[in-house]
């Protein structure tokens, strides 16, 4: 094949792959969404995908303390213009692309259009530069976290067998319908004590979900409550791969392994960036 044919056959294949982004969401605070989204991303970047791990938190407990990166500028810092895209990208030793503080996107408003498409421009590349989008989002049921969600095509809802918890989740399919959420809804329970708990949390949520508002909620699995984790997070290092073999590492990997065979991940429509902007319009 020469350079030539293969420069083209390279970019018909950017066209017709798509980028797939999962949000990462709960209702309730302190479900473990922020380590569901570094480890589901690395063991996604090994399994041979391009990811790109996005913080959409400005909560407390940031990603870049589970990382123990040193974060000195944001997204925030982008849109003010005081920073280009590339100085905050950070690239991990695990080959993800950690963007830190999106939640800086709502400034986007305050833009002039031109300033703003210039932008989103640069955001887009970030996007067709990876196959996953892992967007760690804050808690609760607010705005911003619904403009993170809406702006993705898949929203994985992380839970745990606490009846707070479930109650939660609940809340936050219920405002996904409310506002015409059209992607997929997983839900993962987190810190489950054993498999028939998980299975009896899950079955509680999808099942008040398809009664009540008609909303068929995917099975994502499950993750063990683990010491492991909470030791991990204390050293600072993702769990999957300080402990590659303890059983909350495994419970994921089944995830990472199903998503990877593609089974209920859709691609993007439109831009995530591009959505997320939009709600400011
Ligand atoms: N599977 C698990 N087993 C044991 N402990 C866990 C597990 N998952 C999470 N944790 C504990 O829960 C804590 C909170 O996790 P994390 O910060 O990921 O939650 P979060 O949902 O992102 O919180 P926030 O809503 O504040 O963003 C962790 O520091 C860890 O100690
Ligand atoms: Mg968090």
């Amino acid at each position: 094949m020469s350079d030539d044919q293969a420069t083209k056959l390279r970019r018909l294949m950017h066209k017709v792959r798509q980028t797939r982004t999962i949000a990462v969401a709960s209702g309730k605070g302190g479900v473990g969404k922020s380590n569901i989204a570094l480890n589901l991303s690395i063991l996604l970047s090994a399994a041979g995908n391009r990811v790109a791990l996005v913080d959409a938190d400005l909560g407390l407990a940031n990603l870049d303390v589970l990382l123990d990166v040193d974060v000195r500028a944001n997204l925030s810092h982008v849109i003010a213009g005081s920073r280009k895209l590339e100085d905050v990208v950070v690239d991990l030793p695990c080959g993800v692309q950690f963007v830190p503080g999106a939640s800086g996107i709502a400034q986007l408003a305050n833009l002039s259009e031109f300033q703003r498409a210039a932008l989103l421009d640069q955001l887009a590349s970030l996007e067709t530069d990876n196959d996953l989008i892992v967007v760690d989002c804050g808690a609760g049921i607010g705005r911003d976290v619904l403009q993170m969600v809406a702006g993705s095509d898949n929203a994985l809802i992380v839970a745990n067998p606490e009846p707070p918890a479930i109650t939660d989740a609940y809340a936050l399919i219920k405002v996904l319908k409310r506002h015409g959420y059209t992607g997929t809804i997983s839900l993962l329970v987190n810190m489950a004590g054993d498999r028939q708990e998980a299975r009896a949390t899950f079955q509680r949520i999808a099942g008040v979900a398809r009664q009540f508002l008609d909303v068929r909620v995917i099975d994502a699995g499950h993750v063990l409550a683990d010491q492991k984790v909470r030791d991990a997070v204390r050293r600072r290092q993702p769990f999957v791969l300080e402990y590659p073999r303890c059983q909350a590492s495994r419970c994921l990997a089944a995830l990472a392994n199903k998503l990877c065979q593609g089974s209920w991940l859709v691609g993007q429509k439109e831009g995530f960036f591009q959505r997320v902007a939009n709600w400011f319009g």
